[in-house]
């Protein structure tokens, strides 16, 4: 008898066993991350209103980025052409894609000479399609051509002096402006006059300075700041606003950088908008306002890895920022967005959706409340793209899995959210 008792206990013990490690094994496979290749991506960005109609109920442009690759891409141009009124150039408008050395070399008068026809085309695009374009960029110290700032263009010859420089400038940023405002009249609505020319640390510009002037890039010489001096942003921001008053247009002009909304760069930038804004007096003894507005590059997360990323307190970092540069009478573009998300988990994508949300909504509800200075967003890391090579310097960017859409512009949860929220 006693041995069955036992028996049947040992055999309850058993079932109990068993039970436990199915429940265990079921809450296992549950709440097991996905990967997304399970996630219903079905569907389509034209089953939604578009962003650009949304947004412009808050008085808002929503843009992207196009280059001369994607200009060939049919798909990449439809979603553009259905949510967007702002597109920027990746590069192709930028001083070191449209200088061309050789032709500046023969040039009677010494002024650099220009090749504008792949700008043109994405102009071209933009014009045919009612779609404005944020000017990009006049003057940038990063892959900039050398030889523009040497004797007779010649890449070997020495650097030439200010004053040679400064007529070199002044001379490009009014050509450039000139060119696009004559050929596709309307078409930009505002410049980055200058880029990224505030260091991010004591390496990289004079501790003296409060405007934290880059006079290095990662060990490179400015050479804007080696020719020109440390004047060569109120310069530039100076020729540009000389440009568009003698052409008449309504043209913003924006400062842009990354980190705007790191504490002390955006102190930093705080003073450099105060310097150019100071810079010129006209004759009523006012100050002629040269800068219109701070550009936030607005990449947001971990630099090639997770840890850092979807975090909520860069939202309030953001908010904040916007609001330093919006007292300062200035308007603010987010200009090269791009949430990153380097993990490719249901968990993280879901994260990462929720983000853009609480994003959009608290941009969209402090800008209602501080009398909008955000007039225009832009999304650089539109599209997933799991070809980028780990490690890489795309890749660690914009992040493989940090876009609105897949990398077949299929709709993701973070864009469904978004545009719901705007919708209403
Ligand atoms: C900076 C520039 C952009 C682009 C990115 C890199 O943010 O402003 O034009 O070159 O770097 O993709």
């Amino acid at each position: 008898m006693k041995k069955i008792t036992i028996f049947k206990k040992k055999s309850n013990q058993s079932i109990l066993i068993i039970i436990l490690c199915v429940l265990v094994c079921f809450f296992f496979f549950q709440n097991r991350p996905n990967t997304n290749s399970q996630i219903d991506y079905s569907t389509d960005y034209t089953d939604y209103t578009s962003m650009a109609k949304l947004l412009n109920r808050y008085n808002i442009k929503f843009g992207t980025v196009i280059n001369a690759q994607s200009m060939n891409q049919k798909n990449y141009k439809q979603l553009v052409k259905y949510h967007f009124n702002s597109l920027t150039a990746a590069n192709e408008m930028k001083a070191y894609s449209m200088l061309s050395q050789s032709e500046s070399q023969k040039s009677k008068d010494g002024m650099p000479v220009m090749n504008y026809t792949t700008a043109d085309r994405i102009m071209q695009f933009a014009a045919d399609n009612n779609i404005g374009v944020r000017g990009h960029v006049l003057v940038w110290d990063a892959y900039m051509s050398d030889w523009f700032f040497r004797e007779g263009y010649q890449s070997n010859n020495a650097y030439v002096d200010r004053e040679t420089m400064l007529k070199r400038v002044e001379y490009y940023i009014t050509e450039v402006i000139t060119h696009f405002e004559t050929s596709f009249p309307g078409v930009i609505y505002c410049w980055d006059v200058v880029n990224e020319a505030v260091g991010d640390n004591s390496e990289e510009y004079n501790l003296l300075d409060v405007r934290h002037l880059r006079t290095l890039r990662s060990g490179t010489k400015n050479l804007f700041y080696e020719v020109i001096g440390d004047d060569y942003v109120e310069l530039s921001f100076l020729y540009a606003r000389n440009a568009v008053t003698k052409l008449g247009v309504d043209v913003k002009l924006f400062y842009n950088d990354y980190n705007t909304f790191q504490e002390e760069k955006c102190s930093a930038i705080c003073e450099l908008i105060k310097s150019v804004n100071t810079y010129q007096k006209e004759a009523n003894g006012r100050y002629l306002k040269l800068c219109d507005g701070v550009g936030m590059q607005g990449y947001i997360g971990g630099y090639g890895e997770q840890e850092g990323c979807l975090e909520s307190a860069d939202i309030y970092r953001i908010q904040k920022a916007v609001g330093a540069y919006g007292a300062l009478n200035v308007e603010v573009h987010i200009t090269e967005s791009a949430v990153r998300n380097y993990d490719k988990t249901e968990v993280s994508i879901k994260k990462h959706a929720k983000f853009y949300e609480n994003l959009f909504d608290a941009l969209i509800k402090n800008n209602q409340k501080n009398n909008g200075p955000i007039t225009s967003i832009s999304i650089w890391g539109l599209c997933d793209n799991e070809s980028y090579a780990k490690g890489s310097y795309n890749y660690n960017l914009n992040s493989p899995y940090g876009g609105l859409f897949t990398q077949d512009y299929k709709v993701k949860e973070a864009f469904a959210k978004v545009n719901k929220l705007l919708s209403r």
